[in-house]
């Protein structure tokens, strides 16, 4: 019998998940609506927002699970990539439980969490799988030939998916962060309309800083003899700019799926939320004929469920951290 408490602090949300024996029993997160004002993420207040949030969060969690503390078997915690203060404070609530009760502290890859998003619900992908992971901060496609043996084949060389919808949103004058509303926009707008630049980027990795500036350049030509251009296009501007993204993540997937001759293929992390990628993903699982994966919504986004799946494995391999150990804002890979 498992029962452990997991910690994900990484970025702007605070959350706290327990998992008993493989299942998700609590997944509580509490947004910082505080960074909303400043058009992105303020490291500092992050820091104190978390701290703020920790306790009654895991406190939730716990409650929720109908579990105590002293039933806990294993404390988990997000280690890295992430805004380091943030990072910190997950790290040291969860070294100080885990010193306080005597019980394993398990380190976890924030993004390694985002792929196993998908063993949290039934059905599972079957080993291996591929999963493209797309979030504000990362694009990668990783192989997973089994729970703790993951592969990167390919990722971004500068900017990633989120930050591509993100900053294309601020060009639009639209608030952070824009990825969801660019979803919801381009809805109702031609995706055909205009078009932005696609990278030729060679193999499995993947490139948005040419499709920002190319987005840049057209909104400054666009604007200077009509100045409401933006405004008067919005919907086709969004439905555009999201179509090109999609795109390029989708070559890529495909492109990574034949190589490998893969058919369990996942999607995960923030952008999965979208709604023309899962459609496109679908279909063409269908076409060709792959298992199709997307976790539920809620474990898209960044939350702790993930992350307690994650450690889940680690228990079950015995993979436990020291308290000596670091956060850290850069990780290796393993
Ligand atoms: O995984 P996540 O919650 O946080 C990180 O670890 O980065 O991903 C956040 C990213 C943001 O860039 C946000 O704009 C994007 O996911 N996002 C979306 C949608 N929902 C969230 N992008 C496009 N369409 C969406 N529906
Ligand atoms: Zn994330």
């Amino acid at each position: 019998m498992s029962t452990i408490l997991a910690i994900e602090s990484s970025c702007d949300e605070t959350a706290a998940s327990v998992c008993i024996d493989g299942k998700i029993l609590s997944n509580i997160i509490a947004d910082q609506k505080v960074h909303q004002k400043y058009g992105g993420v303020v490291p500092e207040l992050a820091s104190r927002a978390h701290m703020q949030n920790i306790v009654p969060v895991v406190d939730a969690a716990l409650a929720e699970a109908n579990t105590q503390l002293k039933d806990v078997n294993a404390i988990a915690f997000t280690k890295a990539p992430g805004l380091i203060g943030a990072l910190l404070v997950g790290a040291q609530f969860a070294k100080s439980l885990s010193l306080a009760l005597n019980k394993p502290l398990i380190a976890v890859h924030h993004m390694q969490a985002h792929v196993l998003a998908n063993l949290i619900d039934d059905p599972k992908p079957d080993f291996p799988f591929l999963c493209l992971t797309v979030s504000g901060g990362h694009t990668q496609i990783v192989l997973a030939k089994t729970a703790t043996n993951l592969v990167i084949l390919g990722e971004t060389l500068d900017d990633a998916a989120g930050e591509a919808f993100d900053k294309s949103a601020k060009l639009l004058g639209l608030p952070y962060p824009g990825g969801p509303l660019i979803d919801e926009y381009a809805k109702t707008g031609n995706p055909e309309r205009f078009s932005f630049a696609e990278p030729q980027v060679e193999g499995l990795d993947f490139s948005f800083s040419g499709f920002k500036t190319s987005v840049l350049y057209f909104l400054q030509k666009e604007s200077a003899t009509s100045p409401d251009f933006i405004k008067r296009n919005i919907f086709d501007l969004c439905a555009s700019v999201q179509k090109t993204i999609v795109d390029i993540l989708l070559v890529k997937l495909k492109r990574a799926a034949l190589q490998t001759g893969i058919t369990n293929i996942c999607i995960a992390g923030g952008v999965s939320a979208n709604s023309r990628l899962r459609t496109l993903f679908s279909e063409m699982g269908k076409k060709y004929n792959w298992k199709t994966y997307i976790p539920k919504f809620e474990y898209c986004t960044d939350n702790a469920a993930m992350i307690a799946i994650t450690a889940y494995y680690k228990y079950l391999a015995k993979d436990f951290s020291e308290l000596s150990i670091s956060p850290s804002a850069r990780l290796e890979w393993n």
